[in-house]
């Protein structure tokens, strides 16, 4: 039988270890990737701990080459960081650009070099974890975090492009406003709930949805 292998960056905290830690406990192979390896504690399970830094190129290639040859079924594009939320008062430009550094490049540069991988692939899925923080129709709210509005809206039309310009299935999701460091004490989803929502979305994802954005119910966002 085909062992469905799963990229997953950002899988030492959140949401990136939950989902490693459902995918490996329902049989996946997952290629669990962070930037300290250090910060990674283990996980049960076929759970392969690589190195990676989404915000620097190096680093991308540097696994892409290390993993040559691989099959890869589906890459979760998982990490991300906040950027300041103070508002345009705050706005600063190391700080916007270093927000999309991470979260919208980083997604794009995993796709360019992972290609290869997910075509040998089986599934041929890129979950892009979105949020509806980037909707212009559904986002906006008091939140004053500009760069990371930006950048998720940003690796919306990266999401819909891709779609369009290559044969694979691309999705943008959102988790949810989920329990986690960066949702915070007051977020209403639990991070079990949000991981099996986007796995359900994950793994029923046909060609018909490529370059769509749902979020962990299954439910449509408008860009
Ligand atoms: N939580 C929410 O309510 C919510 C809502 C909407 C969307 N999302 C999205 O859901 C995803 C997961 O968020 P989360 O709540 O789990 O966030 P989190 O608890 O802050 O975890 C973020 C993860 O991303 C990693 N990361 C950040 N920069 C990185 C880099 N340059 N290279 C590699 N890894 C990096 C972090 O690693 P380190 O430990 O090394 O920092 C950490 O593992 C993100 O895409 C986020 O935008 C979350």
């Amino acid at each position: 039988m085909h062992e469905e292998t799963v990229l997953i960056t950002g899988a030492n905290r959140g949401l990136g270890r939950e989902l490693a830690r459902q995918y490996a406990a329902s049989g996946s192979r997952v290629l669990a990737c962070c930037r300290d390896l250090h910060a990674a504690s283990p996980i049960a399970g076929n759970v392969l701990w690589r190195a990676l830094d989404t915000g620097n190129e190096e680093s991308i290639t540097a696994l892409a080459h290390e993993l040559h040859g691989e099959a890869i079924d589906i890459l979760v594009n998982n990490a991300a960081q906040r950027g300041d939320r103070g508002g345009l008062d705050a706005l600063r430009t190391d700080d916007f650009l270093a927000t999309l550094r991470v979260n919208t490049l980083g997604p794009l540069l995993m796709v360019k070099a992972f290609l290869p991988h997910l075509a040998r692939g089986r599934r041929r899925i890129v979950a892009n974890v979105s949020s509806r923080a980037g909707s212009v129709a559904e986002g906006l709210d008091a939140d004053g975090d500009y760069a990371y509005r930006c950048s998720k809206a940003a690796l919306n039309i990266a999401t819909a492009k891709l779609a369009f310009d290559h044969g694979l299935i691309f999705l943008a999701l959102h988790p949810g406003w989920v329990k986690t460091d960066m949702g915070g004490a007051e977020a209403q989803v639990p991070v079990t709930a949000s991981a099996q929502g986007l796995r359900s979305v994950i793994d029923t994802a046909g060609p018909e949805m490529s370059g769509s954005f749902h979020d962990f119910t299954g439910t449509p966002i408008a860009w």
